[in-house]
């Protein structure tokens, strides 16, 4: 099998395309033959160590990968050979071929090209437990979604317009923001020539009831004064390698609240709570009401690549390595 393994932290031309022998297949487990591998913004910090999981050196790099069952370890019944399945594993999903615990893949939902259910976990689930389960936002609602033409943003986006919110998206190119349109944006903002913040406070009439901030920087420091009476600053991650600092007197003005996302670790210490939300999910894709992005595709080779312009801004929506 190949694997794009990470031998030091380090730049990303320094991942290695490596051939490895095929590894055993333990009791419980099942062999994978991969089909299409996710990219995140996140494999791309774990390789280079810039992210607070560190993986013991080497590993192969990759989060969330999708592939058919090719073989059963002992005492395994479900999922059953040829079945299509997700595995989320944080590292290691960046390989023609994978052995994983059988009771910790998915079946993925017919509807899903191999491409979408490869990239749509991360990014979907972030996006539902922040607007769900963390700020419990209702229909009608503002929302105002930064780097609304990327991962999660887009992700946001999706969600949000199913869960009946009125969703403005930004995004710094036309076509990112054509992207969060057609997932459902009222409005658009284009954050590389417009003031971001009087945008959306004369958009949304008094101010928004949620900023959804994935990029950070001063952006998201602005946005927190877009934010109408108990408005909440929802914290995803820091794309733009600046963490805001927010004014506490802002946060008081008006009885804003900040909000805190961190959705991997949650799932560790919550793993039946994440299996529910998870299934909710599932049920909105199945139903039509939220559409994952079909993503551009990278050869699998070509995976230092695919990262790099996922860091440098240049993938719409999501990408994705094909062995
Ligand atoms: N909290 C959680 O549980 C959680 C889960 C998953 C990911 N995250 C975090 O969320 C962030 C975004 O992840 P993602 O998968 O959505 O990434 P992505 O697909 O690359 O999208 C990030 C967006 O950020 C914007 N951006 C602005 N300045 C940037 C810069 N200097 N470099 C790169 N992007 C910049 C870009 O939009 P424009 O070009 O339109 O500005 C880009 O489309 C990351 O920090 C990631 O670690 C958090």
């Amino acid at each position: 099998m190949r694997a794009v393994v990470c031998q030091q932290f380090a730049p990303l031309d320094q991942l290695v395309i490596e051939e490895r022998p095929s590894p055993a297949l333990a009791p419980g487990q099942v062999r994978v033959r991969v089909t299409a591998a996710g990219v995140n913004f996140v494999d791309a910090l774990i390789v280079q160590g810039l992210y607070q999981i560190k993986p013991p050196l080497p590993f192969v790099a990759g989060g969330e990968t999708v592939g058919v069952v090719t073989e059963l370890g002992e005492g395994v019944t479900s999922p059953t050979l040829g079945d299509r399945v997700l595995i989320t594993s944080g590292f290691g999903g960046f390989a023609t071929e994978m052995v994983y615990p059988a009771d910790r893949v998915l079946v993925v939902p017919a509807m899903l090209s191999d491409g979408q259910a490869a990239t749509f976990m991360q990014s979907y689930m972030t996006a539902y437990f922040a607007l769900v389960h963390r700020a419990n936002l209702q229909p009608g609602q503002w929302l105002l979604v930064l780097g609304a033409g990327g991962g999660v943003g887009l992700a946001a986006v999706d969600v949000g317009r199913a869960l009946g919110l009125q969703v403005i998206a930004v995004a710094s190119s036309q076509d990112k923001r054509d992207m969060a349109l057609s997932r459902g944006a009222v409005a658009v903002i284009d954050s590389s020539t417009e003031d971001v913040k009087a945008r959306a406070k004369e958009i949304s009439g008094d101010g928004v009831d949620a900023v959804y901030d994935p990029v950070g920087g001063r952006m998201g420091e602005e946005c927190l004064r877009a934010l109408r009476e108990d408005g909440q600053y929802i914290v995803i991650g820091f794309a733009s390698g600046e963490i805001p600092k927010l004014p506490a007197n802002q946060v008081l003005l008006r009885n804003r609240r900040v909000t805190g996302v961190d959705w991997g670790a949650w799932v560790g210490r919550n793993p039946a709570a994440n299996q529910a939300l998870v299934k909710q999910l599932i049920a909105m894709i199945e139903a039509g009401k939220v559409h994952p992005v079909e993503p551009v595709s990278y050869p699998f080779d070509h995976a230092a690549q695919a990262l790099a312009d996922q860091q440098q801004r240049r993938v719409v929506g999501k990408a994705v390595l094909v062995p």
